[in-house]
């Protein structure tokens, strides 16, 4: 067979898929921005400047239509409670996020993100990125997804370097640092270094969205670690 010949036999390469061709994908986006754009900051500045920050590269990521980077669907043991935390999240404030997300949820890539993982909490924890580095949404400025609990699940103490991260509450109660109960549409902002212990309610699980905004190398390697020892242990930026 001639080159030509053996040329002309050779399936088309896979067309590259881009945001555009996602219209699920692009919903969801369009979610994660009225989020970020109308939703209140409280009077806080800082929060003010933050969601700022987050809605001007979302804009921007949305407008350079990235590419959709495959990655494999990936469930995790919390996963057999997204169902009904997508259920109450549809009931309630964020119902246009729980319906954009359930959209998506066959795709979704569950991960634990820590190289060492207390054995309870591998059973109660786990997070999906819908943009960053590792996609699906190609974007090295910013990173969301969503993190999921089980119910009368704690996550232990930990902080983030040179990140600043905000979750906002989509389904379930749940507090952080002992300080409040937040329900869905409340958001909270942690700056980098800020150490953070969350809770969640006895009864239901506790869907979060989050955003995170930092460096890029940072963002590309977050290097995630939980604190090991009672909680209130002193103060240190993870490894
Ligand atoms: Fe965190």
């Amino acid at each position: 067979m001639s080159d030509l010949s053996i040329a002309e036999a050779m399936p088309d390469p896979e067309p590259e898929l881009r945001l555009r061709d996602c219209p699920d994908w692009v919903y969801l986006l369009q979610e994660f921005d009225t989020l970020y754009r109308y939703g209140s900051a409280g009077g806080s500045a800082l929060i003010r400047a933050h969601r700022k920050r987050v809605r001007d590269r979302l804009s921007a990521t949305m407008a350079d239509n990235p590419p959709i980077l495959h990655r494999e669907a990936q469930s995790k043991p919390v996963t057999a409670h997204f169902p009904r935390a997508l259920d109450l999240g549809e009931r309630a404030a964020m119902q246009g996020m729980a319906r954009a997300l359930r959209e998506v949820r066959d795709v979704l890539h569950w991960e634990y993100g820590y190289e060492k993982m207390p054995k309870a909490l591998a059973r109660k924890y786990a997070y999906c990125e819908i943009l960053g580095p590792k996609g699906p949404i190609q974007c090295d400025r910013l990173i969301l997804g969503f993190v999921l609990f089980a119910p009368n699940t704690t996550y232990p103490q930990h902080a983030h370097t040179e990140i600043e991260e905000s979750y906002v509450s989509i389904s379930g109660a749940w507090s952080e640092n002992n300080a409040a109960v937040y329900a869905p549409g409340s958001l909270i902002l942690n700056r980098s270094g800020d150490e953070h212990r969350i809770t969640t309610g006895d009864r239901d699980p506790c869907l979060l969205a989050y955003a995170w905004t930092g460096p890029e190398d940072r963002l590309a390697a977050p290097g995630m670690t939980l604190r090991s020892g009672r909680r209130g242990s002193t103060s240190r930026p993870p490894a």
